[in-house]
């Protein structure tokens, strides 16, 4: 039997196993560069193989340790440094051998030996790994297992993986243990998105791998593995197993020991998962850009939708669908989409269009913005626009879910899993999502180079912007605290900041009962200005964008009819801040972000009232956090 299989999604994995035909190393080495050099055009910055070492004639006896060759640069750089290596015999024999080879584009750390891959248990090699794709709770799996005593080389999300499998390995129940088992009890504990390859001095010719759009190609027969597929190479038979994800069939004391500890790390010193989310917002939002954003020469690709870009710009109109907060984002980014796509744009709430049976053409793109991805109303709006022709682009934080699967194409938020049923890190990144999306729609617009450029190097500030907003939790508390026995509270605020009134307003009724309300300062006159008297508390954000003076005329109106203004606007700003009854000072940034960084203190707001008044922040009354019917 001869057998190799083959793993590939955007960056290279690629594995080689031969089984009863013997190969010398030399020829292994030659294959696994080969694989490579198949993916090189994907782009990549650095490579890495693992092969069995030793150089004893009875190969059986080589299987002991495993050899690591890793190389910044092409894989050329690595062929050669293959060649270097004195201490491989490259005319041992293998009648079986598993090979496995990377091509790495970095996202987590810099290009360089230790962050490339293969990624190892430990310094002997017991278990390595190869991985595409992205771990999003690997901060939580690495201060478990460094509470264990792992010591960690690289700055990668991966490295994580081999050293779970050794910890799950270590802690087995029994000897008799499958290479496939240990890797299943593995992937049930990450998060995101992967394809993985293993290999083991514990199982010598063994190979298993995992999930996420990948490949195998046995002879000429080509296997797609589904998500949660494990697929081992075992005496050169190939099996594929589902996981099941049930709690309740956990094997063993390792996996609950894990299972509890990983649960009370994610909520670490924080109160609720919610309080948990608003302060990971500087990190979140870093990893919604990271490996998209190049902040040195002001590009910005989204990997999801270089197939389909062209396409996109040439459409007649771009409509934007979601629910709750993720309408909230479509509403908040609408203005820079237009203005950056000079493209009409639809905003709309997936039931509503729904109810509509709203006109939708084949040049229509129709984007669906879901955290979950499983929303049913978003879920039935993209299969109704899929029927009439859209090109349909999903935004989701959930990899392989139903939007994400069944989307034409789409961006993954990457903002890490989101518990807390108020949303809250998922906005600010599909609000950054998005923002990407329109600055790739007009890369290649001469007029509108500086105001990119603008935008971009405000997205590289956001992170300590972000932070310097969330140093304002004790005097948002204070507030709270104030405003903790009203009745009602009213959110103004108009252009880029009408979306954060709205945002502000739900996350207050979601979480704290109380009622709110998020008001267009626009349309002040044409009603809600009856609603202002000296008891009624307003919320009014104001800051120096085009509406500034707008809105410090709506203000004007707040303040004559004896209304206690709370304004959120930016540092140094004393015209406004002369009639307000209590300030919140937030740093000044592009005006189409701004709204990032005023949705903060709702949220925090929000949360200090919640907690005031007693209740569940994570698991609101009558609300879910996934909606799965209509
Ligand atoms: C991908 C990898 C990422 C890796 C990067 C660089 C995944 C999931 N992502 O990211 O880990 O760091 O390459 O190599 O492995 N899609 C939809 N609908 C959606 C969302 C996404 O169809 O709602 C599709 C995209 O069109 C794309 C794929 O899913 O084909 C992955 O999307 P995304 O994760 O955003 O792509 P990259 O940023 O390229
Ligand atoms: C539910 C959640 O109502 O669904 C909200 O409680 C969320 O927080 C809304 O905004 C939409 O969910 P998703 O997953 O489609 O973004």
């Amino acid at each position: 039997i001869f057998l190799f299989f083959f793993l590939s999604f955007h960056t290279g994995i690629f594995a080689y196993l031969n089984y009863n035909v013997p190969r010398t190393r030399h020829e292994i080495l030659c294959m696994l560069v080969k694989g490579l050099q198949r993916l090189e055009y994907r782009g990549y910055d650095s490579a890495g193989v693992a092969v069995d070492g030793g150089n004893d004639k009875n190969w059986e006896k080589n299987f002991k340790t495993i050899k690591l060759i890793k190389k910044r640069g092409k894989v050329k750089a690595l062929e050669e440094e293959i060649n270097k290596q004195v201490d491989l015999d490259m005319e041992v024999k293998f009648e079986c051998h598993v090979g496995i080879a990377h091509t790495r584009w970095a996202t987590h750390g810099e290009p360089n030996f230790v962050n490339s891959h293969p990624h190892r248990s430990e310094k002997k090699n017991e278990f390595l790994v190869i991985h595409n794709g992205i771990i999003t709770n690997y901060k939580d799996l690495k201060k478990f297992l460094e509470s264990k005593g792992y010591e960690f080389e690289s700055e990668t999300d991966t490295e994580v993986i081999p050293k779970l499998i050794k910890y799950m390995y270590d802690n087995r129940e029994s000897d008799e243990i499958s290479f496939s088992t240990l890797v299943e009890r593995v992937t049930q504990q990450l998060e995101g998105a992967f394809a993985l390859v293993f290999k083991s001095v514990h199982f010598p010719g063994q190979a298993v791998g995992t999930r996420s759009v990948a490949i195998i190609e046995h002879t000429k027969r080509v296997i797609f593995l589904e998500d949660d597929d494990v697929a081992a190479v075992v005496d050169g038979r190939l099996s594929i197993h589902r996981i099941t994800r049930s709690a309740s069939d956990n094997p063993s004391r390792a996996i609950q020991t894990l299972q509890m500890e990983l649960q009370e790390i994610m909520k670490g010193n924080f109160s609720s998962f919610m309080q948990k989310e608003i302060s990971e917002q500087p990190e979140s939002v870093v990893n919604t850009m990271r490996g998209r954003v190049n902040f040195d020469d002001y590009t910005v690709v989204l990997g999801g939708l270089m197939d389909h870009i062209k396409e996109i710009r040439r459409c007649r109109r771009l409509i934007v669908i979601g629910c709750g907060t993720s309408y909230h984002a479509g509403i908040a980014t609408r203005q820079v989409l237009e203005e950056l796509s000079e493209l009409p744009v639809m905003v709309e709430l997936s039931s509503d269009f729904l109810d509509r049976n709203t006109p939708v053409f084949r040049d229509d793109v129709c984007f669906f913005i879901s955290q979950s991805g499983e929303t049913a109303d978003t879920l039935l709006a993209l299969r109704y626009c899929k029927g009439r022709g859209a090109l349909t682009v999903g935004i989701t934080n959930t990899v392989g879910s139903s939007i994400s699967r069944e989307t034409d194409c789409g961006v993954h938020i990457n903002a890490g899993p989101e518990i807390g049923v108020a949303s809250t890190k998922a906005y600010t990144s599909q609000f950054v999502a998005m923002v990407m999306f329109s600055l790739m729609m007009c890369d290649d617009r001469l007029s509108m180079q500086q105001r990119r450029r603008e935008i971009i190097d405000g997205l590289r500030v956001l992170q300590d912007q972000i932070r310097q907003v969330l140093e304002l939790n004790n005097q948002i508390q204070v507030l709270a605290q104030e405003l903790v026995r009203e009745r009602s509270l009213l959110v103004m605020g108009r252009g880029y900041n009408y979306a954060t009134c709205l945002e502000g307003a739900l996350k207050i009724k979601e979480i704290t009962y109380m009622h709110s309300e998020g008001i267009l300062a626009g349309e002040l006159k044409h009603g809600p200005l009856a609603l202002v008297d000296k008891m009624m508390p307003v919320i009014m954000i104001v800051v120096k964008d085009p509406t500034y003076v707008k809105c410090q005329n709506a203000l004007q109106q707040v303040v004559a009819r004896q209304g206690h203004p709370i304004l959120i606007c930016e540092r140094n700003d004393e015209e406004s801040t002369k009639h307000a009854y209590r300030t919140i000072e937030i740093p000044h940034t592009q005006d189409c972000l701004q709204g990032i960084l005023s949705v903060i203190p709702l949220q925090l707001l929000s949360l200090h009232l919640a907690i005031l008044r007693g209740y569940d922040v994570d698991f609101p009354r009558n609300l879910a956090k996934s909606v799965t019917v209509e």
